[in-house]
């Protein structure tokens, strides 16, 4: 299966990492080319570098948006015809750093991630916010736990987002766990409580319910 990234930074390269060694082909795509060129050559023949972002989604069976929040939107409206009936993941928190290099929160307290990345899709995308659920060094290093997986949550309201999620996590050395609805997405941000945790199955469950 082909998955493509735009995005190729912090968090894009790791995923990007995970799902090569998982087996899954990529097609990648960033502002600067130049390190999707470095992050391809690093992973070999399963990645290629697509020519821009719209090309990446070319033959791809689900596109992983690795962007920052504050360009998010930008990306989505130059490839938004092509995204109805695709499979979109988001690992995008909504946050940035402020002049005076704290955590800033860019929505209003309450409002998640993907209530409003939902909003800014086209009618038939199917999107399920995974993948930036916990920081890039933590993910990279819990991928492949033995001898139990740890868990990656995700967020959709779509069933068919939520299998290709599944699959996904699943590739990355994940066992894959549902938090809820996309309105739940906000306990995987930074600041949820489901956010940056590396626990097995049945403590993932308990988590889940105990909100
Ligand atoms: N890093 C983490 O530990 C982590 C953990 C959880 C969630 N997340 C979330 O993941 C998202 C990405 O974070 P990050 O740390 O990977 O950020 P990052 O290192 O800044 O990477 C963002 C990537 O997006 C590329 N980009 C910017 N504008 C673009 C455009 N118009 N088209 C294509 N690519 C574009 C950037 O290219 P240039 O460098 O050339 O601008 C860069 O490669 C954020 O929303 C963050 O909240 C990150």
């Amino acid at each position: 299966m082909t998955t493509a990234i735009i995005g190729t930074g912090g968090l894009g390269s790791v995923i990007a990492r995970q799902l090569a060694s998982g087996g899954e082909t990529l097609r990648l795509s960033s502002a600067d080319t130049e390190a999707a060129r470095t992050l391809a050559a690093q992973i070999g023949s399963a990645a290629v570098v697509a020519a821009d972002n719209r090309d990446a989604l070319n033959g791809a069976d689900a596109v992983v948006l690795a962007l920052r929040f504050t360009v998010l939107k930008s990306v989505i409206d130059q490839i938004a015809d092509l995204l109805s009936g695709q499979v979109v993941i988001v690992p995008s928190n909504p946050v940035t750093i402020d002049a005076h290099g704290n955590l800033a929160r860019l929505l209003p307290e309450g409002q998640s991630s993907g209530k409003v990345v939902a909003g800014w899709l086209p009618a038939g995308a199917h999107l399920a916010m995974a993948f930036g659920t916990m920081s890039a060094d933590l993910f990279e290093s819990s991928a492949n736990r033995s001898p139990e997986p740890a868990v990656l949550f995700y967020a959709t309201d779509d069933d068919r987002a939520g299998e290709e999620a599944e699959r996904l996590i699943r590739t990355a050395g994940f066992d894959p766990m549902k938090a809820g609805g996309i309105e739940q997405s906000g306990r995987l941000e930074v600041g949820g409580d489901l956010h940056d945790l590396v626990v097995g199955p049945a403590q993932a469950r308990s988590l889940i319910g105990a909100a």
